[in-house]
Parts: C-alpha cells; sequence; structure tokens
C-alpha cells in the first residue's frame, strides 16, 4: 500500500497547537494513526518575504507521520488565510454573505497560495501515493497539482457547510472555482443538504456533479476513556468542587460567529429571566478561545461577548454567584473530556456548522448510568444524525431557555432514553470510518 499524502492548512503537530485545535485537526490525527504518512501544509509561522522569496520546506518526523511544512510571507497569510479563506469563503459557506468582504486582489493571492502548495509538494510525491486535500483554503490546490502532471488519485474533503448555488454565487468566480474541482477523483461533505448543494452548483457550470457524504466522527473509545481518567486529575476536582453540587452546564466553541454565542447568552440570560427558580442554582461554564483574532468580524464578536458575558453577570449575579464563567482561551482536551463528563447539560447551538465534534465528544464522555442531556442546534451538521438531543433553533432565545429549563428538570429515564439513542451512531461514525471510507473511495475511483 503506497502513501497517504494529506494537504490541509494547518498542520497542528508541526505546531505544537494541539489543545486549541479545531474539529479538522483533531478528526485526522485520530484516524492517522496507522500507515505511512505524509502530511503538508503551512508551519504557522510568517516571515517578512521579498521579491523572488521562495520557502524551504521543513521536514519534521513524528511516528508513522512526516510533517513537511512551509512558512507564508505576511502578504500571503494576510491575502490567502485572513482576507480570502476567512473574511470571504467562511462567511459564505457559512451561509453569511452579508459578512464577505470581497476584493479581488485577495483572490488572487489565494491562487497563487495554493499554487505554491502544489509546487513545494511535487517534489515530496512518490509513486503510488494518494493524496488528499482538506477544506475551505485548499480549493483549487487539485488542479495546480494536475497543471504541474500529477496524475496520483486525489481527492478532497470539505469540512465546513456549502451553501446553495443561489448564495455562492455571490462569489465572484465562484463558477471558475467549481471548475477547478473537476481535478479532483472524490469529493467528501459532511451533510446530504451540502453535497445536493455542490452537486447543483457543479451542475449548473457544467462539472460532473461528484460530491458525496462522508460524515466526520472521533475517537470515542479514547475519549470515553480520557473522560473517565480524567476525573482523578486535580483540575478537575477543583472544578467539581466549585460547583458544590450544581447543576453544571457547558459549552464549548472557537469564538466563531458561526457558533452562534452571542444567541446562546441571549438564551440563557432568556432562561434566567423567565425561570428565577434557577438563579444561583446551576452554573455554566463557557469555553471560547479566541480564534482569528485579527479578522474584524471576529475582533467584533469578542467585544459583544465580551459585553454580553458582562451584563448578564452584573444583573443576575450575587457577591456569592456567577451566572457565566466565560474564557476565552483553551482549556486542554484531556481536561475538557472529563469536564464533559461532570456537564449536566451541553450547549451546542451553532448558526451553522459543518459537522461540530462537541455534540459527539460530550456524548461519548458521559457516565451511561446517568448521562447528561445534549441541547443540540437544527444547523450543526450533526444533527441530522443526532435528533434525539433537544433539537433547538438557535435564534430563538425562548427555545433556548425552554430547553434549559427542560434538561435541568428532564427525569433520568428520559435522560437514559434519549442518550442511548445517541450513543450508537457515535461509536459507529468514527474518525477512522470516516478516513478509511474516504480512502477507500478514492482508491476505488482512480488505482494509485
Ligand atoms: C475549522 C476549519 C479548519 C480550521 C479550524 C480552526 O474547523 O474547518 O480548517 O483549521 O476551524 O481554524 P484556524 O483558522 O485556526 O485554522
Amino acid at each position: 500500500m503506497g502513501r497517504l499524502v494529506v494537504v490541509s492548512n494547518r498542520v497542528p503537530a508541526a505546531q505544537g497547537r494541539l489543545q486549541s485545535a479545531g474539529g479538522l485537526a483533531v478528526a485526522l490525527r485520530a484516524a492517522l494513526k496507522e500507515g505511512s504518512c505524509l502530511w503538508f501544509g503551512w508551519s504557522g509561522r510568517q516571515v517578512a518575504g521579498h521579491d523572488g522569496y521562495d520557502p524551504e520546506v521543513s521536514l519534521d518526523e513524528v511516528g508513522n507521520v512526516t510533517y513537511a511544512t512551509i512558512d507564508l510571507t505576511h502578504a500571503e497569510y494576510d491575502g490567502f488565510y485572513q482576507k480570502y479563506s476567512n473574511g470571504i469563503l467562511w462567511p459564505l459557506c457559512h451561509y453569511r454573505a452579508g459578512l464577505m468582504n470581497y476584493d479581488r486582489k485577495d483572490q488572487k493571492i489565494y491562487q497563487d497560495v495554493n499554487a505554491l502548495f502544489a509546487r513545494k509538494l511535487l517534489p515530496l510525491l512518490q509513486p503510488g501515493d494518494r493524496i488528499w486535500i482538506h477544506d475551505y483554503h485548499l480549493f483549487p490546490l487539485g488542479q495546480a497539482l494536475r497543471d504541474l502532471g500529477v496524475t496520483a488519485p486525489i481527492g478532497f474533503f470539505l469540512h465546513i457547510p456549502f451553501p446553495p448555488w443561489s448564495l455562492m454565487r455571490a462569489l465572484p468566480h465562484a463558477d471558475g472555482l467549481l471548475r477547478t474541482m473537476q481535478a479532483y477523483d472524490v469529493i467528501g461533505v459532511q451533510t446530504e443538504d451540502d453535497a445536493r448543494n455542490m452537486n447543483d452548483g457543479f451542475s449548473i457550470v457544467g462539472v460532473e456533479a461528484k460530491a458525496r457524504v462522508f460524515p466526520i466522527g472521533i475517537d470515542p473509545e479514547n475519549f470515553a476513556k480520557q473522560a473517565e481518567e480524567g476525573l482523578t486529575h486535580p483540575d478537575v476536582k477543583k472544578l467539581k468542587e466549585s460547583l458544590s453540587g450544581k447543576p453544571f452546564i457547558i459549552g464549548v466553541d472557537r469564538l466563531d460567529y458561526s457558533k452562534g454565542l452571542l444567541a446562546r447568552f441571549k438564551g440563557y440570560e432568556t432562561f434566567l429571566a423567565r425561570y428565577p427558580e434557577h438563579r444561583g442554582k446551576v452554573d455554566y461554564l463557557q469555553v471560547a478561545p479566541v480564534s482569528r483574532g485579527n479578522v474584524p468580524e471576529y475582533r467584533a464578536l469578542r467585544r459583544d461577548l465580551d459585553e454580553a458575558a458582562g451584563r448578564i453577570n452584573g444583573t443576575y449575579g450575587t457577591y456569592d454567584w456567577t451566572p457565566i464563567r466565560y474564557l476565552t482561551h483553551p482549556v486542554p482536551r484531556a481536561l475538557l473530556a472529563s469536564f464533559y463528563r461532570l456537564a449536566d447539560v451541553a450547549l451546542v447551538t451553532p448558526l451553522r456548522d459543518g459537522m461540530n465534534l462537541v455534540a459527539k465528544e460530550y456524548v461519548a464522555a458521559q457516565d451511561k448510568a446517568d448521562p447528561g442531556v445534549l441541547i443540540l442546534s437544527h444547523f450543526a451538521g450533526a444533527a441530522p444524525e443526532m435528533e434525539s438531543a433537544l433539537m433547538v433553533n438557535p435564534h430563538d432565545a425562548d427555545e433556548i431557555a425552554d430547553a434549559l429549563h427542560k434538561a435541568l428538570t428532564m427525569p433520568a429515564g428520559e435522560r437514559r432514553a434519549r442518550w442511548d439513542l445517541l450513543e450508537p451512531d457515535v461509536w459507529r461514525v468514527t474518525a477512522v470510518t470516516w478516513a478509511y471510507n474516504f480512502i477507500t473511495a478514492l482508491s476505488e475511483a482512480r488505482p494509485a
């Protein structure tokens, strides 16, 4: 069996940023435990650069994976990562065309960085390699590799949603971007909606409609074990003591407008206003590590959340109770697993999300004799698989408030019945089955 070559913008192990990694890095790390693998991407570093600057590839071997990374110049980081990927494609793919700040010159930098990735990857390729490209930063990379003569199987997986064509076409040259995707042998997305939307787009621009659904999962065995073992960790004990037996609500999300944090805070505020019996008798921890902090919309969101948390704590707090414990820095994953285990309720209420692995992690972390309640948005990619959760419309503060009350007063029998329906899928659709199914489809589509 030849090597698997993974390409993504983030290459987490090479950056020592495992703790705060998003869904992509978490799932891939779980999936790449076996076989020989090359993982290529950005080093996470920015350098000054100059005319004719050509980055060197640094290689770093960890177990069965060789990490190959390049630095980006400040201008590339700004145009490719901050502006085009996260200021244009991210909002658009999350159905927020109004937040998109389009500028043609960023599109040029995006294309150039994709061409640079292709040029730097080319000499590292070996006969028999299968190439698997990840996420919106790298839509045109397959075509850039084909332009250099690469004939290996190339697959692409989109971790975030794909909107209907009527929205996508707000992106200037969206048709051209979709056409470059002809280069892929297999295209994977998270949900049926994403596949339908992308295939509709393909058929409009005249490309074979080959998007298929490969829902991503977690490593449930490992996560459940961490959740259990971590209970003896001093920090987990400290958290438990600080709750003094009160029911505990948890939310964990990158600080991103797609996660619905502001609406969630409003939902919690409405809950405290409408159900005064819970005031002082419940604890809510929201972990929201700052993400993409130099993109203006993210900076504005942070200000709004700081203000909302301050207002809620100021209004409903007492000298011995803080309504929201709000952190904008990451909590180590090993601790989070046990935090989920302690939590009676998880609030996962994105306005739009590719999959959302927190929902699956929360389920995996529960004690089956006494599981907690998952409150889940209809607009998470995980929603179709997890309808036994308490489903909410994340835009409706009253619905979130009612769901919180219902979760906190739910009889143990109903909690167990709901969890019993959620748990099997979390074990059936894992990071490993996701990667296996995708790679098998890729090998079938074009043998290496
Ligand atoms: C999402 C995206 C990933 C991205 C992660 C973290 O999960 O799908 O591609 O890596 O967010 O965002 P960042 O901008 O820090 O890489």
